[in-house]
């Protein structure tokens, strides 16, 4: 079966990590010969922004949706405000494409080290997926300034979050498949509805209606997000699948990010579950303005979010279930190449070829051609 994946390089090293993504990609697809991967690339860039004045053309995120996948680096440069960028790009094609789940696991890869050693006496026990709401709440875009102009003396901006009851109700319904798929079946869910006392209720009320289904199938406790913080820190163990709205997750992901070792190991996935439009894949971190054009970016959360989006399209041709949701059917070994790809990178850094945010010396170059080596022995 041949998949087309457009792929948006972006901004910075979003560019670097793009094009080792689609080398091992297709490294992968011809040593497995399954299935075959076929790429368009778009030059939706802050550069183009400057020139054109709009990141996508008219219509340019619907020309999405012809598509199996979607492969994105990362967008955002210094002479572009960042809202604009997020605003034109990320947000819309998320929304547009009802990408409304957003999945980000979390480990510590062999060969590296965690600042959390230095907390708990094996951190290797860190294994999370974070779920994030990735449609509504406090990135809703709602809200105003008043007057228009910021620096008039009694100016007032507001920033309004929105939480639905439809919004919440498919959030947590991800969330416990997700517990449900995973050894441990344990969820906990975040939340801050001691100080926010409007949205954040009706999010925690709908997570115990939710909750009741998968009562005895599922463990899950509930967190407040500052708390959250320390738990992560303190007692990394205790912690499996965690829900959280679209601005928690992001702050709290970006944590245990760290946590693992870096920020350039961590994957994203932003899924429409109900597989109507194509699905988004992206590493975490951003353009990395400091670091762009030295070529030492760290490619594996690039190389990370490629394996979940050959996962992803692994159930391509499965049946809905009850809950709307498609189960996957397997196709041609995608679920084994994708596991091979996890195998490869995790052989890479424990041999040692890691860039510098990891501890090592080694380019994006030399990383991309060792999985690509190890691709080719597994
Ligand atoms: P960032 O993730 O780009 O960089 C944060 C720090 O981590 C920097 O010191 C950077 O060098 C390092 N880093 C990030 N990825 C790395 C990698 N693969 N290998 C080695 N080191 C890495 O976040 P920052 O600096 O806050 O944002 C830069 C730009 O990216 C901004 O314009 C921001 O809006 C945008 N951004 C875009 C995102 C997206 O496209 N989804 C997500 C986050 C930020
Ligand atoms: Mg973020």
């Amino acid at each position: 079966r041949i998949f087309s994946i457009v792929c948006i390089p972006g901004d910075g090293i979003g560019v670097d990590i793009t094009d080792a993504a689609t080398q091992v990609l297709t490294k992968l697809s011809s040593t497995f010969g399954t299935f075959t991967l076929k790429f368009d690339t778009l030059d939706w860039s802050s550069k183009n922004y400057k020139e054109r004045g709009y990141y996508a053309p008219e219509g340019g995120v619907n020309s999405l949706k012809k598509y199996d996948a979607i492969y994105f680096g990362a967008v955002g440069w210094p002479d572009v405000p960042d809202h604009i960028s997020l605003w034109q790009m990320i947000l819309p094609i998320r929304t547009t494409l009802n990408q409304y789940a957003n999945v980000r696991p979390t480990k510590i890869l062999p060969g590296t080290s965690s600042p959390l050693s230095a907390c708990v006496a094996d951190p290797s026990l860190l294994d999370w997926v974070i779920v994030r709401e990735n449609s509504e709440g406090e990135y809703s875009g709602h809200g105003g300034t008043t007057p228009s102009t910021a620096h008039a003396a009694h100016t007032v901006a507001t920033e309004v979050s929105i939480f639905t009851k439809v919004g919440c109700e498919r959030i947590f319904r991800f969330a416990f498949e997700t517990a449900l798929s995973r050894p441990r079946k344990k969820l906990t869910m975040v939340t801050k509805s001691n100080a926010q006392r409007h949205g954040m209720v009706l999010w925690d009320a709908i997570f115990y209606e939710v909750a009741r289904e998968y009562d005895g199938r599922v463990e899950y406790d509930k967190m407040l997000v500052d708390a959250m913080t320390v738990r992560m820190v303190n007692r990394p163990e205790s912690l499996d699948t965690i829900v959280a709205t679209n601005l928690h997750a992001d702050i709290l992901s970006d944590l245990a990010a760290a946590l693992s070792g870096s920020i350039g190991i961590a994957p994203s996935s932003n899924l429409d579950p109900t597989r109507q439009f194509p699905s988004m894949f992206e590493p975490i971190h951003g353009s990395a303005p400091d670091i762009a054009g030295q070529g030492i970016a760290n490619p594996i959360g690039a190389f990370w979010s490629a394996a979940e989006m050959i996962r992803w399209l692994a159930g391509a041709d499965g049946a809905s279930n009850d809950e709307g949701l498609v189960e996957g059917t397997g196709v041609g070994h995608m679920v084994e190449a994708a596991d091979c790809l996890m195998q490869a990178i995790a052989n890479v850094t424990e041999n040692g070829v890691k860039t510098r945010d990891l501890g090592g010396k080694s380019g994006t170059r030399e990383v991309t051609d060792a999985v690509c080596e190890e691709i080719g022995k597994v």
